[in-house]
């Protein structure tokens, strides 16, 4: 018994004793986790310069550097693209399709889309944007469908603005609710209500956008693009695209980004050729609403050939086989 009654003091003594280690060693360790979880999303707002000043800079030396910080245009332009993007479409009971054609003259393929219009009045909107010569017509659909176009020369920034000018004409019309951008050698490929369907049920517009990395991708880049467009956003992509409505809307809002192409994305910058038609939109969209896109064109060009312009079809190619590719 004695023995027994002996031995629990020291042990009592020693738990005693215990206690405010182990509470010191958890306190420790909760206020290196705090210090940590208020370290961390700090580098990220800013507000790292209001409370620890005097150790941010050791901070910063170890950490990776912080995300860039916008300036007053780009904050803006990005709250505005959000906010568009992020509206509820507007539920139009008579949803339209408008076919934009960019042509410097009159349309060879009139008669064809006659074909593929006929019927569906009503859900369409013709607009057409002849560079050069004013179209004669062939087709009703294309009487006084044009509108006030302005020159477009090849690879340079007018063939953006043709595009812009055609999406803000046919923007004007409410029930128009995806826009397709057409050139006078395209040929519808599937009837008037697959296309229809096609386009109007799917949420994402067919936008051409991948990553080059050879000298006619991100070799045509500029540095003068900077802060705005970084060359790891810089993307390309064949210009025959189709948008949704919104879409449409934030490439008529955008001048930002659309300047820095214009200025810096065109032939003979920095000794090499920049084409702004093929690299605004896939880099513009990929910056900005990623998943917004499909990445890739419902419109069929064949560049394999590797020429400055895609394959011509002429009357001895077209088969049954070549139309169901
Ligand atoms: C499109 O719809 C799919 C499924 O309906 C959805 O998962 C996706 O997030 C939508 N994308 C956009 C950009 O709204
Ligand atoms: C298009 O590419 C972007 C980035 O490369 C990706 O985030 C997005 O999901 C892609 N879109 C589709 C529909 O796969």
């Amino acid at each position: 018994m004695k023995e027994m009654q002996s031995v629990p003091p020291p042990r009592h003594h020693r738990a005693r004793l215990k206690k405010p280690t182990w509470i010191i060693i958890l306190v420790s360790f909760v206020c290196v986790f705090l210090v940590f979880a208020y370290i961390y999303p700090l580098q990220n707002s800013g507000a790292c310069y209001i409370i620890l000043s005097s150790s941010c800079n050791t901070i910063y030396s170890w950490l990776p550097p912080p995300a860039r910080e916008f300036s007053d245009d780009e904050t803006a332009s990005r709250v505005v693209i959000k906010n568009i993007l992020d509206l509820p479409s507007i539920e139009s009971n008579n949803p339209k399709i408008a076919f934009m054609f960019m042509s410097p003259g009159s349309l060879p393929f009139e008669m064809l889309w006659e074909k593929f219009f006929e019927g569906h009045e009503g859900r369409f909107s013709v607009y057409i944007h002849a560079s050069k010569a004013k179209p004669v017509h062939s087709s009703r659909y294309f009487i006084n469908r044009e509108i006030r176009s302005g020159k477009v020369d090849w690879g340079k920034i007018s063939m953006v603005d043709a595009e812009k000018r055609l999406l803000a004409n046919a923007l004007k019309d409410p029930d128009n609710r995806h826009f397709v951008l057409l050139s006078d050698s395209c040929v519808p490929l599937r009837d008037f209500d697959y296309v229809y369907n096609y386009l109007m049920y799917t949420n994402v517009s067919f936008i051409d956008s991948f990553d080059d990395p050879g000298p006619h991708g991100s070799g045509r880049y500029s540095e003068h693009m900077l802060p705005e467009v970084e060359k790891k956003f810089f993307r390309k992509g064949a210009q025959w695209f189709t948008m949704k409505r919104q879409h449409a809307v934030i490439v008529t809002a955008d001048n930002l980004y659309y300047t820095k192409f214009r200025d810096y994305c065109r032939p003979g910058m920095d000794g090499r050729n920049c084409y702004a038609d093929e690299h605004y939109l896939p880099t513009f969209f990929h910056m900005l609403d990623p998943h917004g896109i499909a990445n890739w064109s419902v419109t069929h060009v064949d560049w394999s050939e590797g020429k400055w312009h895609p394959k011509s079809y002429h009357e001895q190619d077209i088969s049954y086989q070549l139309i169901k590719i």
